[in-house]
């Protein structure tokens, strides 16, 4: 379908399954050849966003690798509140560790300054960044994720884990908003 209906909003297809999948192999294949040395790496997804991008994702590494989640909940409607509410899920040890972060999409970066600053504070060794979508324009730090997969305009989008308002997550391509 080229157009669908979330609670009200129309959204129109922006990237299909095939570049998604094309996109996660190209991301895999250079962690894999970039980290090849590590006796060992951990991947931490952020919830809920990146659930389809860290199953899919993960199952191209063939590193020594181990994977874990935190949840954080920061976004409502269709505008970031800048307002970071929670961060659970510190499990994982990470202390001395090679870290790849696993994110769905970067917008203003607060998010990942948060968990960045958390695998910091509990003193990981190598923090690298990965996320799928990457929005340049909303973007307001200065550290640059390290594996993108699209760098997209800074417009609201769906599917693939993101969602609006809740629904979404579970369709297979990515969408972006008409206005
Ligand atoms: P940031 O903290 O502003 O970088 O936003 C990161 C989080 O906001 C992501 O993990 C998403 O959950 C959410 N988000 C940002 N942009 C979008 C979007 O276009 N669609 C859906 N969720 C988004």
């Amino acid at each position: 379908m080229d157009e669908i209906r979330l609670n009200g909003r129309s959204f129109r297809k922006y990237i299909d399954e095939h570049e998604i999948e094309k996109a996660v192999e190209r991301l895999a294949d250079t962690i894999n050849r970039d980290l090849a040395g590590e006796d060992e790496v951990v991947f931490i997804g952020i919830l809920n966003g990146s659930f389809l991008f860290a199953a899919d994702l993960i199952r191209r590494i063939n590193l020594n690798a181990r994977i874990s989640f935190l949840k954080l909940a920061s976004y409502e409607g269709t505008s970031s509140s800048g307002a970071i509410r929670d961060l659970i899920g510190w499990n994982e040890v990470v202390q001395d560790k090679c870290v790849v972060v696993v994110e769905d999409i970067v917008d203003t970066g607060n998010t990942l300054e948060l968990v960045v600053g958390g695998l910091q504070v509990r003193k990981a060794r190598k923090i690298k960044v990965a996320t799928l979508l990457f929005k340049p324009g909303a973007y307001k730090k200065s550290t640059i994720p390290d594996y993108v997969g699209f760098e997209i305009p800074n417009d609201f989008v769906v599917g693939y884990g993101l969602d609006y308002d809740g629904f979404g997550r579970n369709i297979p391509a990515i969408y972006t908003i008409v206005n």
